[in-house]
């Protein structure tokens, strides 16, 4: 949320580095981009990283660079950016949306084993918010079955899973520069990281029509590059991400304590992964009205998401949906609510804030019940 104060502090930084990329003559593809893609890889702790277009793009040549395309499944959730599937559309393969759970809002792997069948290829896992899935069921029943893990890290840049950082933890890790992302650029921007040589090599030229360095080809690709002056703005921000990241987490601190008696439910941490808070959702059954209540003292919030994918006109002939049903990502459609959420936000602002959602609790005793 809100990207423009970030980009105003930075701005003659920014400028600066802008003015450079005009100078160099190198606009896309250039020695910046090589540049941040060994910086984002250090970052990541792993030997490589691709500089994509963005992070649906990341997505579908992750798959297409796993040989996963037309007639094959790929699992994924339903409550996520729409963004996370038509990644997977855009690759040819079918996606088959099962349900979260409700502590972390992240794929259910109780749910995962039921739909694995012979045409599953892959598993798309969707680190939410900010907070990795349950990584070690997921891969352990990715591994029973011979499945692929790509990790949608669009909105967990930087967060960690028993210590290791996201994108490290499947096969492919696949990222989002968007400008709102915990690591946003001012335009789009994705990025795909792997320990694989080969995989590497596949999206490498995958990203560039098939081109190899030698613009020989062997088979097709897309146009998914990632420009110079997006990756010149990525690499001044890069070192300040970890600050940005922990001071999410202050104010989700603050967040958390002044709303701990409000009937309310708040994000739940898992004790092995770090947030990184990309988003701080709560849930509330009057959550239309407090909405509204915050718009009118000047307080905007967002719903992520006010409709689960498989929903989408364009895609819910396109998408598999488990037979049992998605019953939490239903039940909490209607609840969720995104509170704001930006490391510019000042200690004054997050206390007003929780002040104006303490007054309209304490003006509404009857759902008190609801978070018990
Ligand atoms: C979970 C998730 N996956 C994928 C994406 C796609 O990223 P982009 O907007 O850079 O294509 C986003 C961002 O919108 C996202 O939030």
């Amino acid at each position: 949320m809100s990207p423009v104060v970030q980009n105003r502090t930075h701005k003659l930084e920014i400028l600066s580095v802008i003015s450079e990329v005009i100078e160099s003559g190198d606009y896309i593809l250039g020695p910046t981009v090589a540049a941040f893609e060994r910086e984002f890889a250090e970052f990541c702790n792993m030997p490589f990283a691709i500089g994509v277009n963005s992070g649906t793009d990341a997505l579908t040549l992750a798959l297409i660079a796993l040989g996963v395309g037309v007639g094959d499944e790929v699992i994924t959730v339903s409550h996520t950016a729409l963004a996370t599937v038509a990644g997977i559309v855009a690759s040819g393969a079918t996606p088959v949306c099962i349900d979260i759970d409700l502590d972390s809002y992240t794929m259910s792997p109780l749910c995962l084993k039921a739909v694995i069948s012979p045409k599953t290829k892959a598993i798309v896992v969707v680190h939410l918010y900010g907070q990795t899935a349950d990584m070690d069921a997921i891969l352990e029943i990715a591994r029973e079955n011979n499945i692929y893990v790509v990790e949608d890290c669009a909105q967990a840049t930087g967060a960690r899973y028993k210590g290791s950082k996201v994108g490290s933890l499947g096969i492919i890790g696949c990222f989002s520069f968007y400008p709102t992302k915990n690591l946003g650029a001012i335009g789009d921007g994705g990025m795909v990281v792997t320990r694989d040589e080969k995989i590497a090599e596949r999206v490498h030229r995958i990203r560039q029509y098939g081109w190899s360095n030698d613009r020989k080809t062997e088979y097709i690709g897309l146009n998914s590059r990632l420009d110079e002056m997006q990756a010149a703005i990525l690499i001044k921000k890069l070192p300040k991400l970890d600050e940005w990241n922990a001071r999410r987490l202050e104010i989700a601190n603050i967040y958390r304590l002044a709303l701990i008696s409000c009937p309310i439910f708040l994000p739940i941490e898992r004790p092995e992964a770090n947030h990184v808070y990309h988003l701080f959702v709560i849930r509330t059954n009057k959550r239309n009205s407090l909405r509204k209540f915050l718009l009118e003292n000047g307080v905007m919030t967002g719903i992520h998401y006010p409709q689960p994918v498989h929903y989408h006109g364009g895609y819910s002939r396109l998408i598999k949906v488990q037979e049992t049903q998605l019953v939490n990502t239903e039940k909490i459609v209607d609840e969720i609510l995104s509170l704001p959420m930006y490391p510019e936000l000042t200690n004054e602002n997050v206390n007003y804030i929780t002040s104006l959602i303490q007054n309209f609790f304490s003006e509404s005793q009857e759902s008190l019940d609801f978070a018990k």
